[in-house]
């Protein structure tokens, strides 16, 4: 488990102040792949950069497994090291090194004897699907092929806890799914926990369970990936969401419905059971109100459904009432719109 307690991070640059991290609190338990998302600037390598203390807090806490690693000595934190993984946007290969040298990098630090390095690096390529590659150099690899790597030299010190700094952001969509399923085979096998930061909500939308949206150095909402993309507070997280299922009304359905005056417009949010479960079909039979699809958006997370639905919804005031509410009780996010 990492614990990340009222933490603080204060840069100094040209006789400036900066708050990369404001009051921090986060988290993440043991076989989570957790997210962190934000904009350039939000203070996520900052963050990442804590848990295994590359960075260290100006104030605030950072537990690791039940160890405050505020408190170790270089010793100790040399060896609680070693329990964390890390991969990078550049993947920090070592360019006059073959494959195997690089992956064998850390069980060198480690001293481990040269039989035992060998078997345990051709273990890990083969985990990583590059068994053919050893005696290659970094510059023969494409993007994806280095990335596993990368991959493979954290995974080399057994780690419990694997940490993503952008991982996939210097791959194409193909590569990077490729490397995004590998991480989910990481954590479902080994049991490995995933911190995983990102400025791209697809990567979040495919394998986390969890998410923290950053900005400005703050986490401005938390929660399971679920919650967080169904029922989004606040404006920054809007958008991310937006980038993987839009909830807006496209505009030339809005300007045919303001040239209609059109009324009592609901958009309805739901998620999981919720989103599949015939809720309109039952507000129809049971409500009798005249129920009209405008527009309709779904998308899978988590494998479950994620749903938005414009619909006018029209009938008597207090039969609409009542409407709502079995929506709400249903856990249906339910808001009237005007359409301006
Ligand atoms: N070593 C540093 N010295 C001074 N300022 C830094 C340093 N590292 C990061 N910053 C500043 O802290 C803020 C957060 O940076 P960073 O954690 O890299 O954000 P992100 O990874 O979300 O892009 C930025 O304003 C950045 O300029
Ligand atoms: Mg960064």
């Amino acid at each position: 488990m990492i614990l990340l307690e009222q933490i603080c991070k204060k840069y100094h640059r040209e006789g400036q102040e900066i708050d990369a991290l404001k009051d921090i609190n986060i988290q993440v338990e043991q076989g989570d792949i957790f997210g962190v998302i934000g904009y350039s600037g939000a203070g996520k390598s900052t963050l990442v950069r804590l848990v295994n203390y590359l960075e260290k807090p100006t104030s605030g806490k950072v537990v690791v497994d039940g160890q405050c690693l505020n408190k170790l000595n270089k010793h100790q934190l040399r060896n609680t090291r070693k329990q964390i993984g890390m991969i990078f946007q550049n993947f920090n290969l070592l360019e006059s090194k073959t494959i195997s040298q690089n992956v064998a990098m850390p069980l060198i630090l480690e001293k481990m004897n040269k039989n035992e390095m060998k078997t345990r690096v051709n273990e890990l390529l083969q985990f990583v699907g590059l068994e053919d590659k050893q005696m290659s150099y970094p510059n023969e690899l494409s993007g994806g092929q280095k990335q596993r790597v990368g991959i493979a030299r954290a995974l080399a010190t057994n780690p419990r806890i694997l940490l993503c700094d952008e991982a996939t952001s210097a791959l194409d969509p193909q590569t990077t799914q490729s490397i995004l399923e590998l991480l989910k085979k990481i954590n479902k096998e080994y049991n490995i926990t995933i911190m995983l930061i990102t400025h791209e909500m697809q990567v979040i939308q495919q394998i986390c369970n969890k998410v923290a949206v950053m900005e400005q150095g703050e986490v401005i909402e938390v929660g399971s990936v679920l919650d967080v993309f169904g029922y989004p507070e606040q404006l920054t997280t809007k958008k991310f969401v937006q980038t993987v299922i839009s909830n807006k009304i496209p505009s030339s359905i809005k300007r045919k419905l303001k040239e209609k005056s059109e009324k009592n417009i609901y958009k309805l949010e739901m998620v999981g059971n919720h989103a599949t479960k015939s809720i309109l079909h039952q507000l129809i039979i049971n409500y009798q109100l005249h129920l009209n699809v405008i527009y309709t958006n779904m998308a899978e997370i988590q494998e479950t459904t994620l749903a938005i639905w414009y619909v006018q919804i029209e009938g008597e005031e207090r039969t609409k009432r009542a409407a709502i509410d079995f929506l709400e009780r249903q856990k249906v996010r339910i808001k009237e719109v005007t359409i301006e």
